[in-house]
């Protein structure tokens, strides 16, 4: 397919940088839409592990890379990044960056910091990156844009506007510190140095590149049940998750996406706050946790573990129109004997339903119905194909596809790059 969107169908974590790097071998274009470095996708490539949160895994495979309008950069990050995989032996020649995404300046990242201080027991659980302030600027019409950077006196004029709102926020609302402007502006000068060249017209890019037949995956970051607005709300990141968020985040037409591959683990996690029906109750958790080496990729945090959501995951089909699915991790469930999957919500009315609730509180209200199936309790190592896998290893996969009618195509069956199977 000459263009692929790639969408996490849980809470983030899925592992999305691993099927993107993948399917990155046969795609000349991988193009990040949204979200900022608190994304993180964590790639195993010949004994090697690739930790990235700006950059899409596709440069792991010498690919040329989009960073596009939707996404926020703190620049000091990117930089890193690039001088990591640089050292690292990677070209990173073949990023291009939009000159409409936004900077994640420092103020953001107090302003994250000390608002979910103030939320005390009611905070989102952030990743503290300052995503949140940056994309609200975004829409208050206050931010920075990379272009910005390319004009030192531009850039010293919105520094100049932005702080000094921001630092009123800072002391009177937060009693934090004040930032000082003069040397902000000239590190800021600096990282325009370094960006300069990457800095592209993106959607121009883009619509050449499928009008030569290129063929071009959109690689979402985070999760759709983290989407600002079809996500658990107000538990959510502050972009655009969904797949139809590939058409704006880049600058191309939603005609111009031909297919959409869900992400989706064999079981869930879920970090930060906000309800989670399936989430596992006693020592099953955090068993789950260890043999899936649950923690975060930005943040180190333990990672909330849970059976398979079938519900979300149908709302998940839903709202991105996914039309095949890659299951991760089923190796991790190899040491259950019995595996419940959530197949239903029971409501507060008690009555059950298939159907993601609308509302937030009948969410927080839902119960998950378990349908248990039987465990293969024998390592995945050997399989080579989906028809390859023990019996009740297959019928897990089929169960979820004839629950959601949607065919899984690849299975991830361990951390390496090569253990992804196929249907063939
Ligand atoms: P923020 O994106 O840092 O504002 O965090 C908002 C919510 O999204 C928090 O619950 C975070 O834990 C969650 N979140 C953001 N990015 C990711 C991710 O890449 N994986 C999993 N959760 C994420």
């Amino acid at each position: 397919m000459p263009a692929t969107v790639i969408v996490g169908a849980q809470w983030g974590d899925e592992g999305k940088g691993k099927i993107v790097d993948l399917l990155a071998r046969d795609s000349d274009l991988v193009c990040r839409y949204n979200g900022g470095p608190n994304a993180g996708h964590t790639i195993v490539a010949d004994g090697e592990t690739y930790k990235l949160k700006h950059i899409p895994s596709g440069i792991l495979q010498g690919k040329e890379c989009v960073i596009g309008a939707g996404c926020v950069v703190d620049p000091p990050v990117l930089i890193e990044e690039l001088d990591g995989l640089a050292s690292r032996g990677i070209e990173t020649g073949l990023v291009r960056l939009s000159g409409n995404a936004h900077l994640v300046m420092p103020w953001h990242l107090a302003i994250d910091r000390a608002s979910e201080r103030r939320l005390g027991k009611l905070a989102i659980g952030t990743t503290k990156r300052g995503i949140g302030p940056c994309y609200a600027d975004k829409a208050m019409r206050l931010g920075i844009r990379v272009q910005d950077i390319l004009d030192p006196k531009i850039l010293r004029q919105k520094i100049e506007v932005a702080l000094t709102e921001k630092n009123l926020w800072l002391e009177r609302v937060y009693g934090e510190r004040p930032i000082e402007l003069e040397g902000l502006v000239e590190q800021y000068e600096g990282y325009a140095t370094r960006l300069r060249p990457m800095i592209a017209d993106t959607s121009l890019l883009v619509d050449g590149a499928l009008r030569e037949g290129r063929r071009i995956l959109f690689d979402g970051a985070h999760g759709t049940l983290l989407d600002l607005d079809h996500g658990t709300y107000p538990f959510v990141t502050s972009s655009p998750t969904v797949a139809a968020g590939a058409g704006v985040g880049i600058g191309i037409g939603p005609s111009r996406i031909d297919s959409v591959i869900g992400v989706a683990k064999s079981y869930v996690t879920r970090v930060g706050q906000g309800p989670f029906p399936s989430e596992i109750e006693g020592p099953d958790q955090e068993r789950l946790r260890e043999l899936g080496g649950e923690y975060g990729t930005v943040t180190g945090r333990e990672r909330r573990c849970g059976w398979l959501d079938l519900v979300a995951l149908r709302y998940a089909v839903r709202v991105n129109g996914i039309d095949r699915l890659a299951l991760t991790k089923l190796d991790v469930l190899s040491h259950f004997s019995a595996l419940p999957v959530c197949v239903r919500y029971r409501t507060r009315d008690r009555s059950e339903t298939h159907d993601f609730p609308a509302h937030q509180s009948d969410f927080h209200a839902a119960k998950p119905v378990y349908e248990v199936l039987e465990g293969w309790n024998e390592p995945l190592d050997g399989c080579s194909s989906v028809a390859g896998l023990p019996d009740a290893a297959r019928a897990y996969v089929e169960f979820v596809e004839s629950e959601l009618d949607v065919e899984v195509t690849l299975v991830g069956t361990g951390a390496e790059r090569s253990s992804v199977l196929t249907r063939a």
